[in-house]
């Protein structure tokens, strides 16, 4: 399984990074808007940035709704650098720009999915990676992590090539649920990344031996 981490905080990528577990990096507007990055400019300079930290691949998204905005959007994004996968709603436009995308051998991500039908036709336009949102359905009380099973049976029923990439994690036992289920990437806030470290009898055995070795 790949672990993205889900943030544009340059800093928690570089820590994620330096950690020696990080495989790429998903953002969005929100996140964008959360660093503070503002105009053009500055947002494809960030992206840049980004991709200089990472090895993997970096998602970034598109804000226009129609195809030819996508496209022009999309395009712009995916010459910035060779790393960028160029993030695209579950919309009607979206999914006929996956499909342009993909013959232009742009790899895309699609975005803002919430069920198994939707994916399917991500991945019959030939994205590179679904995201399914799966705490965004746990807060409306769905099941987000049975949608990551659904997804993943009928990829492999089909031999879809499409990643999945589970997306709105929450907490860290979404991390191994998703895991359990197969899901190719799961990507993070670097919080929950952290929190995978943390068992107290781990603490508790490392303060034990530390005092251990000055007797
Ligand atoms: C990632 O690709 C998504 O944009 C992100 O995981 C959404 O997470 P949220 O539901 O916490 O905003």
């Amino acid at each position: 399984m790949k672990f993205f981490i889900d943030t544009a905080n340059l800093s928690q990528i570089k820590e994620a990074h330096d950690l020696g577990v990080l495989d790429g990096v998903t953002t969005n507007p929100s996140l964008m808007a959360k660093e503070g990055i503002k105009g053009q400019e500055n947002i494809m300079k960030h992206y840049v940035d980004i991709c200089n930290i990472v090895k993997g691949d970096v998602s970034a998204e598109v804000i226009s709704v129609d195809f030819d905005g996508i496209v022009r959007e999309g395009e712009a994004l995916a010459k910035l650098h060779p790393q960028i996968v160029v993030k695209v709603p579950m919309i009607k436009e979206g999914v006929k720009a996956i499909r342009y995308f993909t013959e232009k051998g742009i790899r895309t991500n699609c975005t803002l999915v919430f069920s198994a039908g939707q994916a399917i036709l991500a991945a019959k336009a030939g994205a590179a990676y679904v995201s399914p949102f799966i705490g965004r359905l746990d807060d409306i009380n769905e099941d987000g992590i049975a949608l990551i099973h659904q997804i993943v049976k009928i990829y492999h029923n089909y031999n879809f090539r499409t990643q999945v990439l589970a997306a709105s994690i929450r907490h860290t036992l979404h991390i191994t649920k998703c895991a359990e289920a197969g899901a190719d990437v799961v990507t993070c806030p670097h919080q929950v990344i952290l929190d995978l470290l943390k068992h107290p009898l781990t603490d508790s055995g490392l303060a034990k031996f530390l005092a251990d070795a000055k007797k």
